[in-house]
């Protein structure tokens, strides 16, 4: 069984990477900083005696998700996991990197998603775990692009689990929606989390993603699905007042 990882070389990544190298013959861990990404295959090889191969790219390019998934079609478990986010108003924040959030957040996973559920059907069987995020429920004033790339991560998966299960597939779409966690995240996205007591450990967010797939949304935590049950019974324009104030907190 091989399970291909996308963002491994930090964060909830790494932490997946970790807890679930026990229960897979092979795994791939993909990202851009190769050097990380090395030093976690040793740990695992070394550890859990699995086979680890790493996929040192730059998903934000089309072709290089392509490419990992023709070089790794035999997977059971993508985890389509890599990310990032950025903080400003809009007219404020850099449309460079607007940009390469939008090819990463959603491009990419798109691609793999895409690329593997046709194979996963091919085959049979196979899980895709896409990691979106709370703020996928809400719009996001001062972080606007990452809550709509997030956005697009559920309505997307939503979709397509609707199809798999007309279908009567075996194949099975979830996504995983974490609150804040203390990862890499604040330092991409320009941020200090002021969530002291709130955020949680990549490390408690991989062993519960872990523990409830295959279900499909996978939402660690009752505030953060309170946030969710809120998410359909206020109208957008008042959570979009109540996500500045909290947005706003941050710096
Ligand atoms: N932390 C939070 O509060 C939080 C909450 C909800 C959802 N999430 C989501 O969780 C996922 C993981 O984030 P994290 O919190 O673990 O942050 P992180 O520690 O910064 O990890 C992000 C990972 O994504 C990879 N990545 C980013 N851009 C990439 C690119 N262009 N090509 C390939 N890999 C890329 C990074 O690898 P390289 O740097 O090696 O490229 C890194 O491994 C993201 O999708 C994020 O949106 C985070």
């Amino acid at each position: 069984m091989k399970i291909l990882i996308t963002g491994a070389s930090s964060g909830i990544g790494k932490e997946i990477a970790r807890k679930a190298a026990s229960r897979y013959d092979e795994m791939v861990i993909a990202g851009r900083n190769s050097e990380r990404l090395e030093e976690l295959r040793s740990e695992l090889t070394e550890k859990y005696g699995i086979k680890v191969s790493v996929f040192a790219a730059d998903l934000s390019i089309q072709e290089n998700c392509i490419r990992l998934f023709e070089e790794n079609k035999d997977v059971h478990l993508l985890v389509n996991n890599a990310g990032f986010g950025d903080v400003g108003a809009f007219d404020k924040t850099s449309l460079n990197k607007d940009t390469q959030m939008i090819q990463t957040n959603i491009i990419a996973m798109h691609t793999l998603m895409k690329l593997y559920l046709g194979e996963m059907k091919k085959r049979g069987s196979g899980h895709i775990l896409n990691t979106a995020s709370m703020a996928g429920f809400f719009p996001g004033p001062l972080m606007s692009t990452y809550y709509a790339t997030k956005a697009y991560v559920v309505s997307i998966s939503e979709a397509v689990r609707e199809e798999l299960r007309r279908e009567g597939s075996e194949v099975t779409v979830s996504i995983l929606c974490p609150g804040p966690v203390s990862t890499g995240f604040g330092k991409a996205a320009n941020v200090d989390f002021h969530f002291e007591g709130f955020s949680r450990t990549p490390q408690k967010i991989a062993s519960y993603a872990l523990k409830k797939l295959p279900s499909f949304y996978i939402i660690p935590g009752i505030e953060i699905k309170a946030a969710r049950f809120l998410s359909h019974i206020l109208p957008a324009s008042f959570s979009a007042k109540v996500i500045y104030n909290i947005q706003n907190n941050k710096n």
